[in-house]
């Protein structure tokens, strides 16, 4: 079986490691076309080296750019790309940009897809990640949902008959890492903060960084905290508030340039709590058992709020009040799965390859 995966952004990259290994140990040929979305070492060349991921084949080198002139090139690129190496599956990662141009482009080519990470729903669609999911969803072959909630979503759409609960691949990444992680002792940030006197921020959305506004309204809870707020600056982040003249450096708010994923892990697990948007990062801090603080009005990972473990959060006062909550009760639940999800995918896609 040949298999062509298609990534481009940070997290793409994390769902790739245990992919890569199970079809590397499952003797299947494996093609990873990067589109190049990501381009910062910091965001994209560190995590093939720590995690050990087969450098890409095919780099695209599309880079940043309007969501219609960015997945267009992608589309553009990839078309011949397909058309050469005609695998048995085309595999789609997640729902950014690279995503739904890898699934345009397989259909189109009529070559199976497959989408991972299957049936994930903000009902946000203001969110380009929003649109991103349900056009794959909606044209992929084969669902491959993480959690049973995704299973329910794709079952309500319609499209029952297509999906296959796994497991969600993170977690395989995020209990090897800890376990390397849990090993050493975090003094990632010196003399700022030791284990558990810091929070770990990250923020990217568009919906909080783009309007001066809310920005400038997250930035003041943050610098308003009990402890110091260490803020891994996602490059748009920092491009934003230079633009809309919002400091980020002030009060307790600390900018710190993004980690690769082990430190990232390791500073997750010491902190005495996270504040994020990101959807990765809400079900690394539920796996770690570390309290979590959304700065979304929803999230796909509904199971992180119901066990407890992740409060959303809008304003200023509702900010403060969830990151200094006290910790939930410890839980057993395992909504993510067992750590094998990446070889069920494989023996899925082995078993239904033409
Ligand atoms: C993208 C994904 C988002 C994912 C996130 C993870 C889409 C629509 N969004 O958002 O789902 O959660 O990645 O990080 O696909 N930039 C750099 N260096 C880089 C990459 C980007 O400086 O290596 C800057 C550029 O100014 C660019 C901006 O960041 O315009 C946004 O990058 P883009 O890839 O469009 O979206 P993200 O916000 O990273």
């Amino acid at each position: 079986m040949k298999v062509l995966s298609v990534v481009g952004a940070r997290p793409q990259f994390v769902k790739l490691a245990p992919i890569d290994h199970a079809m590397r140990e499952a003797g299947v040929e494996h093609v990873i076309v990067h589109t190049g979305q990501h381009y910062d070492p910091m965001l994209s060349d560190v995590f093939f080296t720590e995690l050990g991921i087969s450098a890409p084949n095919v780099h695209l080198g599309i880079g940043s750019g309007s969501h219609g002139a960015q997945t267009g090139s992608m589309l553009t690129a990839l078309d011949p790309i397909l058309d050469e190496h005609q695998t048995d599956w085309v595999l789609a990662y997640g729902d950014t940009n690279s995503t739904v141009a890898a699934a345009l482009s397989a259909v189109k080519m009529h070559l199976p897809l497959a989408h991972l990470e299957a049936g994930l729903r903000s009902f946000n669609r203001r969110m380009p990640e929003e649109h991103n999911r349900v056009v794959t969803d909606h044209v992929a072959d084969l669902l491959l949902a993480p959690t049973e909630v995704a299973m329910g979503h794709l079952a309500h759409e319609g499209l029952a008959a297509r999906s296959v609960l796994v497991g969600d691949v993170m977690t395989d990444v995020l209990l090897s890492a800890r376990d390397r992680v849990s090993q050493r002792n975090s003094s990632l940030f010196g003399d700022l903060a030791g284990p558990g006197e810091y929070y770990l921020a990250t923020l990217h959305r568009a919906d909080n960084t783009d309007d001066p506004e809310r920005l400038a309204e997250i930035v003041s809870a943050l610098a308003a905290l009990d402890s110091p707020v260490i803020l891994l600056a996602h490059p748009r982040l920092i491009a934003k508030a230079a633009s809309h003249g919002i400091e980020l450096a002030r009060g307790m708010l600390h900018p710190h340039a993004p980690l690769g994923y082990n430190d990232l892990v390791a500073a997750a697990l010491s902190s005495a709590g996270v504040i994020t948007d990101s959807g990765g990062l809400q079900k690394e801090a539920f796996l770690l058992r570390v309290p979590c603080t959304t700065l979304r009005t929803e999230t796909e990972w509904t199971e992180t709020i119901d066990l407890g473990w992740n409060v959303l959060a809008q304003t200023h006062s509702e900010i403060v009040a969830a990151v200094t909550r006290p910790r939930p009760a410890d839980t057993e639940a395992v909504p993510y799965g067992d750590g094998h999800a990446a070889q069920r995918v494989v023996a899925e896609l082995l078993d239904r390859a033409r």
